[in-house]
């Protein structure tokens, strides 16, 4: 081919070619309807929306305890086939037999493709998926999971300071396992109630003993926690929600660079605001105070309502408003479900001494 002749070729029939560039801008044209006014791009409503990849449906394969209250899953395929790949920092969306459905961190090595695995701490007052993994997973139970996504992206970077309080230490264990396997400067500070409670302890100084600190018995200080930090360090962070905020406080003190973190539960309210919401049109009304999210004060009422991340990215405590001007605070609506009256109670609200009428 003549690399030097700007011009394409004539098709079959002769006619003169777009030129490549052009046909690639074409087709994203095709693809994305520019939205003026906006400043955003919009797809092209009249294709079709691109396929999500279907579900995984796997089998438990392993359930042991490794801590007090813990206990470890390990999840294959049926047919021993090999498992979609993950990175550290991703987890896995489970739909339990109850229906019920949890996100947990992936635990293992990425390169073991034959089965995923991940821990569950034993939550008495959650709204029951733990108890179920722990009573009722025996092995043989399938369920459908989807694939592993990542929310917590380790970034590889040179310095590290890895902060875990409890079964936070779930995602870090890879990333630590990456680290050492990469030679990067790593350390992690791991955080829990007794050294019984505290999963994965053994696994983690089998890497390199004098790269982990426990920190047992007390509840440690930002400025604690971020104490081995060195210049430039980046800190991951996944932990309790007073643990994290107490990371972030002390950041701007300590030579720590930047800050990544998940969390595991749901992130304290911030300039909310008391309302109300009503169930149905004709229904009771409840009050939602400032400092509670909508689903909880619901969830007493109905407390078979559906709920999993409490975070507003994963959807399934979604409802319908009826009536009223919600306050969206999720990260997963598009502005026209958000148009068609869509809520996630987990985390929006109301401004303050409005109502909101769902339709549950
Ligand atoms: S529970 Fe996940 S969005 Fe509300």
């Amino acid at each position: 081919m003549d690399r030097t002749n700007p011009q394409a070729p004539p098709d079959l029939y002769g006619r003169p070619q777009a030129d490549p560039f052009m046909r690639r801008l074409t087709a994203f044209g095709d693809r994305y309807t520019p939205a003026l006014g906006s400043r955003g791009l919009r797809r092209n409503p009249r294709l079709p929306a691109p396929r999500a990849l279907p579900a995984l449906v796997l089998v438990v394969t392993g359930h042991r305890p490794v801590a007090e209250d813990v206990v470890e899953l390990r999840l294959a395929d049926p047919s021993g086939g090999v498992l979609p790949g993950w990175q550290p920092g991703a987890h896995l969306r489970l739909t339990l037999p109850s229906g019920r459905e949890r996100h947990y961190s992936l635990c293992g090595d990425p390169a073991d493709r034959t089965s995923y695995r991940i821990a569950v701490r034993r939550l008495a007052d959650g709204g029951g998926g733990s108890r179920e993994i722990h009573d009722e997973l025996h092995l043989g139970v399938r369920l459908t999971v989807r694939r592993p996504r990542n929310g917590f992206p380790f970034c590889g970077e040179q310095r590290l300071l890895l902060l875990a309080g409890g079964i936070g230490v779930t995602p870090l264990l890879p990333i630590a396992r990456e680290a050492q396997r990469r030679g990067l400067d790593w350390h992690l500070v791991y955080a829990g109630r007794t050294l019984a409670t505290m999963p994965f302890v053994e696994e983690l100084r089998a890497l390199a003993p004098e790269r982990v600190t426990l920190l047992v018995g007390r509840i440690p200080s930002g400025a604690e926690l971020l104490e081995s930090a060195r210049p430039g360090s980046a800190v991951y962070c996944c932990g309790p929600a007073p643990m994290l905020a107490a990371v972030q406080r002390a950041l701007d003190e300590s030579p720590a660079g930047t800050l990544h973190f998940e969390r595991f539960a749901a992130a304290p309210i911030t300039d909310g605001k008391p309302f109300t919401v009503q169930l149905g049109a004709d229904g009771p009304t409840l009050d939602v105070p400032a400092d509670r999210s909508a689903l909880d004060v619901l969830r007493e009422a109905r407390p078979d309502l559906p709920y999993s991340c409490h975070q507003g990215f994963c959807g399934t405590c979604r409802l319908h408003v009826l009536s009223g001007t919600p306050e969206h605070r999720d990260r997963r609506l598009t502005s026209e479900e958000r148009a068609d009256g869509a809520l996630l109670p987990c985390v929006s609200r109301a401004a303050e001494g409005d109502r909101l009428v769902l339709d549950i």
